[in-house]
């Protein structure tokens, strides 16, 4: 399973090795600092957003319309904005590098 980078709030990197499941679930898992998956990753919370690199956003791809309606209400937005508990952690994935947005 891949190696994935998170850039904390904080500006702190974080790399999970053999992530597994989400890419909220894993960071939850690993105790990754701005992710709380609050919701228990069923689209409706926002606590999972993350921006993904640029390198890597046409590899992750868009988010879903279920997601834009939730990122609708996030201050933070941006193209690059998904929410991690809606990205499936696939060996394609390995190396993939996340800003945690937090709260
Ligand atoms: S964990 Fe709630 S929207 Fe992702």
């Amino acid at each position: 399973m891949p190696q994935v980078t998170y850039i904390t709030p904080a500006g702190e990197t974080r790399v999970v090795e053999n992530a597994e499941g989400t890419l909220m679930s894993a960071a939850v898992a690993n105790q990754v600092e701005g992710i709380d998956g609050d919701c228990g990753g069923v689209c409706s919370c926002a606590t999972c957003h993350v921006h993904v690199d640029p390198a890597w956003q046409e590899k992750v791809g868009p988010a879903t319309a279920a997601e834009e309606g939730m990122l609708e209400l996030e201050d933070e937005a941006t193209e690059a904005s998904r929410l991690g508990c809606q990205v499936t952690l696939t060996p394609e994935l390995d190396g993939l590098v996340v800003r945690v947005v937090g709260r």
